[in-house]
């Protein structure tokens, strides 16, 4: 991957590491070392401050009031769809969708989308390093349509595999489903590219972007994708709260999710006006003090700058690889450094990564252990599960540096 960083002022975690309450607790004398961003990120003093100033002095439910408060929350729930826009350049707010998580945005895609436009003499093509939130529902649309599954396996160092790639390409798939970056190899996958050969052969492209848009500059118009999800929690903001950035053409003609309140224009006993974009797919009360926090985040993202961020994390990463190759016996996963996102997954020989994580935790060091929702992977590479640290702005080299020095008490502990 060829990446242009503009910005490369570098990024002084230690003074991020200040705005996040969490990170100034110690236990028996030892500082938190969260290392599990991957999994949900931390918030800043901005984020909690704001959904505290939500409740404590304006809660009201948006877009049905004609009270003050109500007008406000209504005014500062739309200004953050309108900050989430910018900040991944989609064309118009309305092409910005409010749901409960990257999980939902891809589910929404697969039950509206996806049952009016797919049929049984059509395939849907995913990669083998999805999340399960980017199988499962196209598992679930291939069993309601009849619609055939394809897969673009991964090669031994983590790429997704060209001549998978080009084998799909031939089948002139309905949809393709893709991760921009692997949650458990770390994998930065080209997605401008995989998007212009996939449209060429009349491909929609689903982008599950939840390890993508937090960790560096995303620009939806130029992936040129029809469909791109994410998800607040793991962007420094609130839980409960996802994105769907769609294509608006393809987003006006999709039936709604979900009925309810918000979503109409009128209602008869037999018959709904639905409202227009982007409350057509946006039932019920939504998230408003999500909403709210989620653009305070992505101000706060926007005030680092996401070349920082990005340029921080993969300098981090590199270190990290390269202090983790040192360790005896652990296996690392995924592509080097220049196309490795914020997450790093390795073995330490035959120890259990649960095990292993527990004894990090002794260290204050948080990592994940498990198959993180990626079962075909761990099923690709014969593994039951790996360790992962994902790192994230507020991490540092003293971090690596902790989870090295407790892998090695881990070993001594295993007698390895
Ligand atoms: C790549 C990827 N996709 C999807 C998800 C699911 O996110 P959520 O649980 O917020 O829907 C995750 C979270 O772990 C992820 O890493």
């Amino acid at each position: 991957m060829t990446e242009t960083i503009t910005d490369t002022r570098a990024l002084d975690a230690q003074a991020v590491r200040r705005d996040f309450p969490i990170l100034q607790q110690e236990t028996n004398g030892k500082r938190l070392v969260y290392l599990d961003s991957g999994a949900t990120s931390q918030k800043p003093s901005a984020v909690i401050e704001a959904l505290d100033e939500y409740y404590r002095t304006y809660n009201a439910n948006v877009h049905r009031g004609v009270y003050r408060i109500s007008e406000l929350a209504s005014e500062r729930y739309e200004k953050s769809r309108v900050k989430v826009q910018r900040f991944v350049n989609a064309r118009s707010s309305r092409e910005i969708i409010f749901t409960a998580n990257v999980t939902a945005s891809l589910n929404m895609v697969a039950y509206t989308w996806g049952r009016a436009n797919v049929s049984r003499d059509d395939v849907i093509v995913f990669t083998e390093m999805e999340h399960h939130s980017n199988i499962v529902p196209w598992q679930i649309l291939s069993g309601m349509t009849g619609a055939r599954l394809e897969f673009i396996h991964v090669t031994d160092d983590g790429y997704l595999n060209e001549e998978d790639v080009e084998r799909a390409l031939e089948l002139r798939p309905k949809l393709l489903a893709v991760t921009a970056v692997s949650n458990v190899l770390g994998t930065i996958n080209p997605i401008k590219e995989l998007v212009a050969r996939f449209h060429e052969v009349g491909t929609t492209v689903v982008v599950d972007a939840a390890q993508a848009v937090p960790h560096m500059p995303v620009d939806v118009r130029e992936w040129d994708a029809d469909f791109v999800g994410f998800t607040a929690h793991k962007m420094l903001g609130p839980t409960g709260l996802g994105v769907l950035c769609g294509r608006r053409e393809l987003l006006e003609a999709m039936p709604p999710f979900m009925g309810g309140g918000d979503m109409i224009r009128e209602v008869h006993l037999d018959r709904t006006r639905y409202n227009e974009l982007p409350w057509k797919f946006e039932a019920g009360t939504p998230n408003i003090a999500g909403v709210i926090g989620l653009g305070v985040a992505v101000d706060y993202l926007s005030e680092l700058g996401m070349d920082r961020v990005r340029a921080h994390e993969r300098e981090l990463v590199a270190y990290a690889m390269e202090q983790l190759a040192e360790v005896p016996d652990l296996r690392l996963f995924g592509p080097p450094p220049k196309d490795h996102g914020a997450a790093v997954s390795f073995t330490l020989a035959d120890i259990h990564p649960h095990d292993l994580a527990h004894i990090l935790d002794q260290e204050n060091v948080c990592v994940r252990a498990g198959h993180h929702c990626a079962q075909p992977l761990m099923e690709r590479y014969d593994i039951a599960a790996t360790t992962r640290a994902s790192f994230y702005i507020y991490n540092d080299r003293d971090d690596v540096d902790a989870l090295v020095e407790a892998l090695h008490k881990a070993r001594k502990i295993f007698m390895l």
